[in-house]
Formats: structure tokens, sequence, C-alpha cells
């Protein structure tokens, strides 16, 4: 079987930007039953230094979250990684987080971490994410706490 094609795509286009917002909205609020709850026009989204990013496998969006980069930690928060409901435990979600993490090192981090949800603490795990308090003050959100420190051959 040929193999599949990934790329972590920058979301600029409005047809990119749809993609993401129905990926995340469906993933991390409708089937969790929070709906009418998201909100597609958040600040976050343009803020300079967060990269909303697609995944696309075989030219196919199947992945969205967005990378924060906060220079001044020289980290990466993983926020909002959602795999496509239908297409999760098929290996998408390590691909993106590996993709992500490399972009993250390109722009000068030297970890990532990621606020987990309760049942996602496993993934990241497997994935070389420890728990850890990055964030004591609360200053970047709520969730587990995770962190990985990323060098070119943790990946
Ligand atoms: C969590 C999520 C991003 C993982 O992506 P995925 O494509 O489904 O995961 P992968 O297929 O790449 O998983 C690789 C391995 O990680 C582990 N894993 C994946 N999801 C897991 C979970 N929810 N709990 C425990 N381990 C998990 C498994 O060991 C899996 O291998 P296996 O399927 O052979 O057992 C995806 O399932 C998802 O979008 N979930 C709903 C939203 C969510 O919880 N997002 C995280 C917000 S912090």
């Amino acid at each position: 079987m040929a193999e599949q094609k990934y790329s972590l795509v920058p979301v600029v286009t409005s047809e990119q930007w749809s993609a993401y917002h129905a990926i995340r909205r469906k993933v991390l609020f409708e089937d969790r039953d929070l709906f009418g709850k998201y909100d597609s026009d958040h600040a976050d989204d343009r803020k300079a230094q967060n990269h909303p990013v697609i995944l696309t496998c075989d030219g196919a969006p199947v992945a969205a979250m967005r990378i924060d980069l906060v220079p001044e930690r020289a980290f990466a928060i993983m926020r909002t990684v959602a795999v496509t409901t239908e297409k999760q435990r098929q290996g998408h979600g390590l691909i993106m987080l590996s993709l992500a993490e490399g972009y993250a090192l390109q722009n000068g981090c030297t970890a990532a971490v990621v606020f987990s949800a309760n049942d996602a603490i496993g993934f990241y795990a497997k994935y070389g994410y420890e728990l850890h308090t990055w964030d004591a003050a609360g200053s970047f959100g709520r969730g587990n706490q995770m962190k990985k420190v990323l060098t070119t051959r943790s990946r």
C-alpha cells in the first residue's frame, strides 16, 4: 500500500480556518457535550506568537491544534490538540504532535508543554511527556500540566 503523505499546514486561507474550527468545535466541544460554546472568533487564535495549524493526510484535514510559542520561557504550549472523531487511534495524533515539536524546535523552543485533559494523559505520556508543574501561577491555563524536553533526537 502507498505511504500516506502528511503535512502540518499553517492556517491561512478561509478554507483552512473552516477546517480548523470544524475539527476543534466537534472534537473538543460537541464530543464533550459542550454545544454552542465554541468561539471561532477567539482573540487567542490571532495572536502573533500563536500558530493555528491543521494536519493533512493525503491532502485532507484530519487534525488541528495551536502551537503557542512562549520565547521568554523557551517553550511551546501544545494547545487544543484534536483528531477528527472517526480518525482517532490511527496514529494521526502522534504524527501531528511530532511535527509540532519540530516546529517548536525550529523556533528556538527547548521544551513542549501541555494542559492535558484527564483522558489524554496516556497519549502524551506515551510520547515522552511527564506530569510536571510548568505554570505554577496558572498564568497560561488549566488542566494537567505535562512537559517534554525537546532535543533533535527526542522526536
Ligand atoms: C488524544 C488524541 C489527540 C490522540 O490522537 P490519536 O490520533 O487518537 O492518537 P494516536 O493514534 O496517535 O495514539 C497513539 C497512541 O497514544 C495512546 N493514546 C492515544 N489516545 C489515548 C488516550 N485517550 N488515552 C490513552 N492513551 C492514548 C495509545 O497508546 C495510542 O496507541 P494505540 O492506539 O496503539 O493504543 C485524540 O484521540 C483526540 O483528539 N482526542 C479527543 C480530544 C482530546 O482529548 N485532545 C487532547 C486535549 S489535551
